[in-house]
């Protein structure tokens, strides 16, 4: 019967537009679900680590806040992806028990008006019902559907995150470690701020300079564009006459050992620490050698199961001059040309900090390297000094000349701080 199979097409599609809009609700409460559990496992992992700042700062009634606010949001959202879902279901059945009431009552009058046989009927809405719970189904099934597509949206997010630029081809062997920064200048991906103005740099192999300066002048990011942490868009920074760009970055990065303040360990053993991401794995001699370079022969001597003593997270169970050593060990191992010294000596006591001198020394010989620091001691002995201002190179030289010369150095010089935060 073609006038009540039309009736049903003309029903079908609001079944559809309400399931659709639900379907919408649904998938954007999940989303906002999805991110407020990372949230809150961010806030968690947070409160945490930081546990000892959250006490001192009598931190727990803000910490709790925050932690019941997102736990609040996740359950108003969840309630609401859930009503959403349920209103669904209700909704389409209350659609398909209007449209087969409407179906039932026009087909009654066809059926009187054209004399259709009760067989005719029946079959009809036999089929009837086999097409609606299909149908439903369908409808019930967009739910789960919308949850799932939510939280690929979220995956492919992070998937869809722009690689490294690694478009290099030359490979290079153990590589003198000269370093030119011809015209560079930086801001970094986001920001509008230049922090680097036309610098220009030379290094030889084997010599040693100093980047010195207030904080925030730009001292870091220098050393960031080495690596290739970041790219720059203007100028050019070569190693041995190679455009940093056209080398690969594995074959760059292996070339360069960095120490700097924040040391990141990992939880392990001292030995996987020091010897992380090496391959082939280092020789124990030579494991040996390098801490004995490094100083820390005898505190690792006094941990409980000597190298193979496990660090915690973090490395929670050292000192701060103690990680340091163990990240000059890695350096030493890493036994790279160019060397990178980030106030690899700050907050240290004297003589834990005389200690790290010496190693460092050590390490630095033969070495290309770059020293930030902000005390005297490590950089009088440079081969050149560059001051940094305002992500500019104010000027360079030697201690003796800088202090001629250079207004800026010598208040740096006379505060005694050559990195005054
Ligand atoms: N990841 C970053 N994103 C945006 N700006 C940054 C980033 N790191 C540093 N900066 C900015 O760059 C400038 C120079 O920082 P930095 O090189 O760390 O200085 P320094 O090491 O001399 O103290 C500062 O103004 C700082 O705010
Ligand atoms: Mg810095």
């Amino acid at each position: 019967n073609w006038k009540l199979t039309l009736t049903i097409f003309i029903i079908l599609p609001p079944i559809l537009l309400v399931a659709k809009a639900f379907a919408r609700r649904v998938r954007r409460f999940s989303h906002v679900n999805m991110r407020s559990l990372g949230e809150m496992t961010h806030i968690l992992q947070e409160s945490i680590k930081g546990h000892k700042i959250v006490k001192i700062h009598n931190g727990r009634e803000y910490e709790k806040q925050r932690f019941f606010q997102v736990a609040n949001r996740i359950r108003q959202f969840q309630q609401k992806a859930l009503v959403a879902g349920a209103g669904n279901t209700a909704a389409v059945e209350l659609i398909t028990a209007i449209t087969v009431s409407v179906v039932i009552v026009l087909s009654t009058l066809y059926a009187i008006q054209e004399q259709q046989s009760v067989g005719h009927l029946l079959a009809f809405y036999i089929a009837l019902g086999l097409t609606l719970s299909p149908a439903k189904r369908l409808a019930s099934a967009m739910q789960p559907l919308q949850k799932g597509l939510a939280a690929a949206e979220s995956i492919f997010e992070v998937l869809d995150e722009e690689r490294e630029k690694d478009l290099g081809t030359h490979e290079l062997p153990r590589v003198n470690g000269d370093i030119i920064f011809c015209n560079v200048s930086f801001s970094y991906p986001g920001t509008d701020k230049q922090v680097l103005k036309n610098i220009n740099l030379k290094l030889k192999k084997g010599m040693n300079i100093a980047l010195v300066g207030h904080s925030g002048s730009g001292k870091t990011t220098i050393a960031n564009l080495i690596p290739r942490f970041y790219d720059i868009e203007q100028g050019s920074i070569t190693l041995d006459g190679v455009d940093l760009r056209d080398i690969k970055l594995q074959s760059l990065r292996e070339q360069i050992a960095i120490v700097s303040q924040d040391i990141v360990l990992f939880n392990d053993s001292v030995l996987a620490n020091i010897t992380y991401g090496m391959s082939p794995r280092p020789t124990m001699e030579q494991i040996q050698k390098a801490i004995k370079l490094a100083n820390a022969e005898e505190f690792i001597s006094q941990l409980s199961e000597g190298v193979e003593t496990p660090l915690g997270e973090d490395g929670a169970t050292l000192s701060g001059g103690q990680r340091q050593r163990l990240a000059i060990a890695r350096a030493f191992l890493k036994d790279t040309p160019l060397l990178i010294l980030d106030e690899a000596t700050s907050a240290l006591d004297a003589k834990t900090e005389e200690l790290i001198e010496e190693s460092l020394d050590r390490l630095k010989s033969s070495k290309t390297t770059i020293t930030i620091a902000h005390r005297l001691s490590t950089i009088i002995n440079a081969d050149l000094i560059y001051v940094m201002k305002d992500g500019e190179i104010n000027s360079k030289g030697t201690h003796a000349e800088l202090l001629e010369k250079s207004e800026l150095y010598r208040q740096l010089y006379q505060s005694g701080n050559l990195d005054p935060s």
